[in-house]
């Protein structure tokens, strides 16, 4: 009888491992390409045929992962995208990297973990690991994913699976690099890893210890999916924080942000976290309401994650609230003022637009009459969401057009934005990051929000 544990885990020593990645967003691109760097032949599964045609092209589509290096792995042979899920029957592992967004009700959408367990259910056999890298709540991997895989759809598989012992299956927690710092890295981020078993867990490990510098076990998938939700919403409610501090210490007269610098030179028991335009991106907007949605079955309310998002929501309207002080206090409305957003991203130097709160900073100011523009570097058009449908490109920054505008809003504080030329030229602007006084660029036409 095959040892699969055994099987595994040479194959994986010896890098003859097939590794499947379902989802080439920015999870998993960076993923597919770091084990494929190691030496494994990679094969990567997405639904968005563009994307699979740009990397069998080796280009890019995500601004900080250079095509040469997706280039360089598909010539190698190592990388292959693909839509062809049938391929899924060839993988040893299959590394599950597809979206966790809320639903409009703001429930967890789970139909993208559901709909990655039919596929592998189709194909599925014996001998393989399976590992679910999307956030979510307590209990997926377990309760979602597991059915899938111990009666697979596979007409050739006509026997119940037993987990941790016919397959593997596991939860690992923390993507790659942070693109706004270079110190760390897919590569260099230690992961959590949960398994369903000891031996699911052995396995897991052992083939994230190839590519990973440090691997974390916990006991259950379940824990491991816990850790990914404290890490953000531990974030979520310390931004939330000191957004409240913020608007509180306005009314004051207090500047926030040179009390968390003051704050910030006690060497122990502070760590700073700063206010902003409002959440931005796919995690700490909507994780932590998966936790909300599950605590609900065991009849508790998670008080601190909805008080966060309360007050975290509340921010773009605080900043319109400060829009309208600066024009009134220069005789100006919204209405019919021309306003310019600067960055679109959810925050500096990358050119993703989700849950970027500048999109909701538009939409408000739109609806108020104003004519709004918006300049980004890194997101030369705003493509359509399912949210919204603002038909905007972005205008080049030059002192005439920023003349043109009653208001400049700096929304997003990208390193390459000329400051020097903003200040010079902007009649009035309203920083949301400090951005100008940290620049020591200080004048009383600068609001801050
Ligand atoms: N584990 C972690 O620590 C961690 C960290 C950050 C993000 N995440 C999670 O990883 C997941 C992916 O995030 P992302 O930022 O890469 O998202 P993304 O939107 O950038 O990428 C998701 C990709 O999956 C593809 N896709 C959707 N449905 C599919 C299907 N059924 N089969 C194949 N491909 C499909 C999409 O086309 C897209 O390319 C999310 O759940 C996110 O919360 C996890």
């Amino acid at each position: 009888m095959i040892n699969f544990k055994t099987t595994l885990l040479e194959k994986f020593q010896n890098f003859n491992a097939k590794i499947g990645i379902i989802g080439l967003g920015y999870v998993g691109l960076p993923l597919a390409l770091e084990f494929a760097e190691a030496g494994y032949k990679v094969t990567g599964f997405d639904v968005d045929s563009d994307k699979v045609l740009k990397l069998t092209q080796g280009e890019t589509y995500i601004n900080h992962i250079p095509a040469k290096k997706i280039k360089e792995q598909v010539e190698r042979q190592r990388f292959f995208a693909t839509n062809d899920f049938s391929l899924l029957k060839e993988m040893d592992a299959i590394i599950i990297c597809v979206p966790t967004p809320l639903n409009k009700y703001r429930e967890p959408d789970i139909s993208f973990i559901e709909n990655s367990g039919k596929e592998i259910s189709k194909y599925f056999k014996p001998g393989k690991l399976v590992v679910l890298e999307s956030s979510t709540y307590p209990g997926t991997t377990e309760e979602v994913l597991k059915p899938f895989l111990d009666r697979p759809i596979n007409e050739e598989i006509n026997a119940e699976l037993t987990c941790g012992k016919d397959y593997f299956l596991a939860f690992k927690s923390w993507k790659g690099r942070n693109p706004n710092n270079p110190d760390y890295t897919t590569k260099t981020i230690p992961k959590v890893i949960g398994g369903y078993t000891k031996d699911c867990l052995d396995v897991a490990k052992s083939l994230y210890d190839r590519v990973i510098v440090k691997t974390i076990p916990v006991s259950s998938t379940k824990v491991a999916e816990a850790t990914k939700l404290l890490e953000n919403i531990y974030r979520s409610v310390n931004i939330a924080l000191v957004n409240e501090l913020k608007m509180v210490f306005d009314r004051m007269g207090i500047d926030i942000w040179e009390v968390i610098e003051a704050a910030k030179t006690k060497p122990f028991g502070f760590q700073a976290f700063y206010p902003g335009p409002g959440l931005g991106g796919h995690c700490i907007p909507i994780d932590p309401f998966y936790l909300t949605w599950k605590a609900r079955e065991y009849e508790i309310t998670t008080k601190f994650i909805e008080l966060a998002g309360e007050i975290n929501t509340m921010q773009p309207y605080f900043v319109v609230q400060k829009i309208s002080e600066a024009l009134n206090d220069n005789n100006k409305t919204i209405k019919g003022s021309k306003i310019l957003i600067l960055g679109a991203a959810y925050k500096k130097n990358i050119d993703d637009l989700r849950e970027s709160p500048s999109l909701k900073l538009i939409e408000i100011l739109e609806d108020r009459g104003a004519i709004v523009d918006y300049s980004d570097p890194y997101i030369p058009v705003l493509p359509n969401t399912r949210k919204y449908q603002l038909n905007l490109k972005s205008v080049e920054l030059t002192s005439e057009n920023l003349q043109k505008y009653d208001a400049v809003v700096l929304s997003t504080d990208h390193d390459n934005f000329d400051y020097d030329l903003i200040y010079k030229s902007s009649n009035l602007i309203i920083d949301t990051r400090n951005a100008f006084k940290v620049k020591g660029l200080v004048n009383g036409k600068i609001y801050k929000a």
